[in-house]
């Protein structure tokens, strides 16, 4: 039986390091602000919003909140970029995705600072990652990195397979991985045989998306497996990527859905933010 990843108790002992390198920072008389930005309502973007100002609030970072409307246009966001860009005062800059159809989203995270893109998505930041030079990194995988090596996995050489490309999780995830010297396969939704390739995973990652896909003929025995997915059916219930009651028992170790995966991507953005402090 597999041994359960507690993300909610790694992210936690990330947020307690960082309120204490916090305090001591805020001593040398250093500050960071955190400048979310959230254009409509949409209810679960609202959720994320409200845990990251929560999350700097506890370890202790000052964050601005700033909401547009549903039907501001892409050059009032852009031209708030711009001026918080210009603004000492504030390190980083988020702007929740997804934004509304009118505005390209890639136009948007191109206007952030790279210097102060702390979500990791600017161009320049992935450019860096790729090559291996230092930058923001993506908050997802990022956590993904620390559950690994916090649970005493070793990653370097092992078989990593990747299900999912997106920018987000995905292509981050494999560079990443790789970094950190696996042997890494990408696959995706066109892959040919993913049942076989997955099986040779010693470290699998699935952010593909749907919900219980990834079914125990996909998982080798003993395989350590990770799961982004996050989907609410009608009563409310989470579940993940992968079907979770059926994988568990071949596992050697899982993330379960809720309080796996979730609660690192805001450890790490807070991670991100405390990183401008410590220049
Ligand atoms: N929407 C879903 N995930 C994320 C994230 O990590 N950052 C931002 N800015 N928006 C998101």
């Amino acid at each position: 039986m597999a041994e359960r990843i507690d993300g909610k108790k790694i992210s936690a002992e990330i947020k307690e390091e960082l309120k204490t390198e916090v305090a001591a920072l805020k001593e040398q008389g250093k500050e960071a602000a955190l400048a979310v930005i959230q254009v409509g309502a949409d209810p679960a973007s609202s959720v994320y919003v409200r845990n990251k100002k929560k999350a700097c609030e506890y370890i202790g970072i000052k964050s601005l909140s700033y909401e547009l409307s549903e039907t501001s246009t892409e050059q009032e966001l852009l031209d708030l970029i711009e001026q918080l860009n210009k603004d000492d005062a504030v390190n980083g800059i988020l702007v929740q995705l997804p934004l509304p159809e009118h505005m390209d989203e890639d136009k948007v995270i191109k206007a952030i600072s790279p210097q102060k893109d702390v979500d990791g998505f600017h161009p320049q930041n992935v450019g860096a990652l790729v090559i291996g030079q230092e930058g923001f990194v993506s908050c997802t995988p990022a956590g993904i990195i620390q559950l690994l090596k916090r649970s005493g996995i070793e990653i370097e050489g092992k078989n990593c397979v990747v299900v999912g490309r997106s920018n987000i999780v995905g292509k981050p995830m494999a560079l990443l991985m790789l970094r950190e010297n696996a042997t890494v396969t990408v696959t995706h939704s066109k892959t040919r045989n993913l049942k076989e390739i997955c099986k040779e995973a010693d470290i699998l990652i699935v952010a593909i998306g749907k919900k219980e896909f990834i079914t125990k003929e996909y998982v080798k025995e003993g395989a350590v497996v990770i799961d982004v997915g996050i989907h609410r059916d009608e009563n409310n219930k989470l579940s993940g990527d992968v079907k979770f009651d059926e994988v568990e028992p071949i596992a050697s170790a899982i993330t379960p859905v809720p309080g796996g995966v979730g609660p690192m991507t805001i450890a790490m953005l807070m991670n991100n933010c405390v990183s401008t402090m410590r220049k």
